[in-house]
């Protein structure tokens, strides 16, 4: 078996040691299932996120990647099964239970989801306004302190509308980060941006991993955004995670779902460059 054609950008070897990953579970699915009414999305999902990981959830459009996040974000109830975030098992908790649980994530929408109304500062002061008692010195520091992170300090003033789509997602990224969440969730973070300013993006996935100490969920189609910030892969096919491995392993797997999402995707981003005489799109 040959190895599918996709470039390693990793800049070092991700070894666990190095980004503190451990076997303790941050977020668990357990025999998670939900339907929107006559569709099935998630059946039997199963699912454990370690604590100090880069998970990368990969699966095709309306596999239900985004309803997963909304899950672990107690945003929606699954119709059965349980889903437990740090040993605390929240699938029945009451809303005002749920808004603790929801201060231990940060989520970059894929949209970014900005105010538009609002300046680079006060979209990131909003959840300090709206959740923490702190004064405007201790909100000025604290907003400063993640504009900084995203390599962003000199933007405060500007207004959402002159951004670009990168410094959008840095801001959206900032806002994520400004309550200190132990997991950050990322919905389709490079989608929309041209490569490098997606690199960029997942340079900064990595550099927030090791600063922040945090656990991380990555929902992307870029399978090369997934090899650069991964360090493992688990493939959403017919409402199940179908493969959960390595980066390494998923390079070498022989599960064909994986192997023919994997081949497309990389052939699609890689045209025309990448394809070699003879080889059909499709094959
Ligand atoms: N609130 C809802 N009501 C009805 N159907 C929904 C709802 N939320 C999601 N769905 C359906 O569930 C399926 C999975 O949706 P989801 O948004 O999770 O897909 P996705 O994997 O994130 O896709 P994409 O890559 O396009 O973002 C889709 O068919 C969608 O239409
Ligand atoms: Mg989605």
């Amino acid at each position: 078996m040959t190895d599918l054609p996709i470039a390693d950008r990793r800049a070092e070897p991700r070894g666990t040691d190095r980004r503190r990953t451990t076997r303790e579970p941050f977020v668990e699915f357990q025999n998670v299932a939900k339907a929107y009414g006559p569709k099935q999305v998630l059946r039997d999902a199963n699912l454990t996120v370690y604590r100090g990981e880069v998970l990368v959830i990969l699966g095709g459009s309306g596999s239900g990647k985004s309803v997963t996040l909304r899950h672990m974000l107690g945003l929606e109830a699954p119709d059965s099964g349980r889903i437990i975030v740090e040993e605390e098992d929240i699938t029945d908790l009451p809303e005002q239970e749920l808004y603790r649980v929801r201060k231990k994530f940060g989520m970059l929408f894929q949209s970014a989801a900005l105010f538009d109304s609002m300046s680079v500062f006060e979209n990131i002061a909003f959840p300090l306004r709206e959740h923490t008692e702190m004064s405007e010195e201790e909100i000025a520091r604290a907003v400063r302190e993640k504009l900084e992170l995203v390599n962003l300090h000199h933007a405060e003033q500007l207004m959402p509308v002159s951004l670009s789509g990168g410094m959008r997602k840095r801001v959206g990224l900032a806002r994520a980060i400004v309550l200190d969440p132990k997991m950050i969730l990322y919905d389709e973070p490079t989608t929309g941006l041209d490569p490098i300013t997606g690199q960029v993006i997942n340079e900064l996935i990595i550099d927030l991993q090791s600063k922040l100490n945090v656990t991380s969920v990555v929902v992307t189609h870029d399978i090369h955004s997934a090899f650069s910030v991964g360090d493992r892969i688990a493939f959403l096919n017919h409402g199940t995670f179908e493969w959960i491995g390595t980066m390494d392993q998923a390079r070498v797997s022989d599960d064909s779902d994986l192997r023919a999402f994997l081949k497309a995707s990389a052939v699609t981003a890689a045209q025309p460059e990448m394809k070699r005489p003879g080889e059909a799109v499709s094959d």
